[in-house]
Order: C-alpha cells, then sequence, then structure tokens
C-alpha cells in the first residue's frame, strides 16, 4: 500500500518534470527536426495534425488562403503532450504565424508553459515571431529556424541549453 503510494508520487513527480515535444510539418522538414531534439534530450515527439489536406501545390495555396484568412482547423494530436511540465511546440511559418494547426491549437490555451519554435524557409522571422509570441501568454521563450541561414543547430542548441 504504501510503496503504491509511493509509485505514484513518484510517476506524478516525474511527469512534471518532463518535456515533450508537439509538431506540425507539412513538408517534413519541422518533422525531422523535431525528432532529432527529441532523441537528443529523451523527449516524446507527438505530431499535431488536422482536418485538411496540405499536400502538394493545391495544399500550398490552401495554406496560404487558410493562413491568411486565420481559418479553423479542427486538430488533433495525442493529449499526453499536455502533461508534460514543458512543452516544445514546433511549427513551420505560414506567412505571419505558425501553420493553421499550431495556431489553432496555441487559440485553445492548452498548455501553460511552451517553448515555440518557428522554423521558415527565407523571411527575416524575428519581427513575426515576436509578435506573435508576445500574443500567448503560455509562450514563455520563443526560437526563429531560418533554414536558408542554416542556423537549425545553432538554435536547437539554444533550445537545449535553456532547457537545462
Ligand atoms: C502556407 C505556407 C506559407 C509559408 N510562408 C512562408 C513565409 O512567409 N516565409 C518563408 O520563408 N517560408 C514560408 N513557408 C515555407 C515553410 O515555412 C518552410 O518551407 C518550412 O521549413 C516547411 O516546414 P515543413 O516541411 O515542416 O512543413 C510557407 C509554407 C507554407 C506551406
Amino acid at each position: 500500500m504504501v510503496l503504491m503510494h509511493y509509485n505514484k508520487i513518484e510517476k506524478d513527480w516525474l511527469k512534471n518534470m518532463s518535456t515533450s515535444i508537439l509538431y506540425f510539418s507539412r513538408t517534413k522538414e519541422t518533422k525531422k527536426m523535431a525528432e532529432k531534439l527529441a532523441g537528443e534530450i529523451g523527449a516524446t515527439a507527438y505530431e499535431i495534425t488536422d482536418n485538411k489536406n496540405w499536400d502538394g501545390g493545391l495544399g500550398l495555396i490552401k495554406g496560404l488562403f487558410y493562413a491568411a484568412a486565420n481559418k479553423k482547423v479542427e486538430v488533433s494530436y495525442d493529449k499526453a503532450a499536455d502533461e508534460a511540465e514543458t512543452l516544445i511546440v514546433m511549427s513551420p511559418l505560414w506567412l505571419a504565424g505558425p501553420s493553421v494547426a499550431v495556431k489553432n491549437y496555441l487559440d485553445a490555451k492548452t498548455h501553460s508553459n511552451v517553448h515555440f519554435v518557428l522554423a521558415n524557409h527565407s523571411s527575416p522571422i524575428d519581427k513575426p515571431l515576436a509578435k506573435f509570441a508576445s500574443k500567448y501568454d503560455g509562450i514563455k521563450k520563443f526560437y526563429g529556424i531560418t533554414h536558408k541561414l542554416e542556423n537549425s543547430e545553432e538554435v536547437l542548441a539554444q533550445v537545449k541549453a535553456d532547457l537545462a
């Protein structure tokens, strides 16, 4: 009985100390980074999806439209992600903010300690990132990756350093 109680306390404590990663990825760039980071920090990377098909050129055009019009989508992901003490949310930039799935997730205010990583191809990312992150109380730290600058390793090293 005492042992069961102790195990529960230990389980709860471990859960509270943990970090998970929640990512969206259309063309797998964010997925690769999320899975690599997860391996390095011993976290689980959970994928967030929505009820839309973003494949191919048509998906890109649809994505531009959904991002510009701030459209709602139905997100799905493993809710175990929300149980971690710190949640690293990773998304590609879609115009001025994250992909619509991640935007909808953040709007639902599901987690109160988010470290947010926004990655894009080539646009200057710091300003849109700071502007976007400032709207969310749950975002405690934020980071921008620009693939053209090949800075993903440097930025993700900073993410890891800030977790320590
Ligand atoms: C709808 C949409 C809008 C995008 N807007 C931008 C942008 O404004 N600036 C930019 O540099 N990249 C932009 N991108 C490119 C992605 O942010 C970039 O390719 C990202 O690394 C893709 O990540 P993923 O493979 O995980 O989906 C956009 C992509 C999509 C689909």
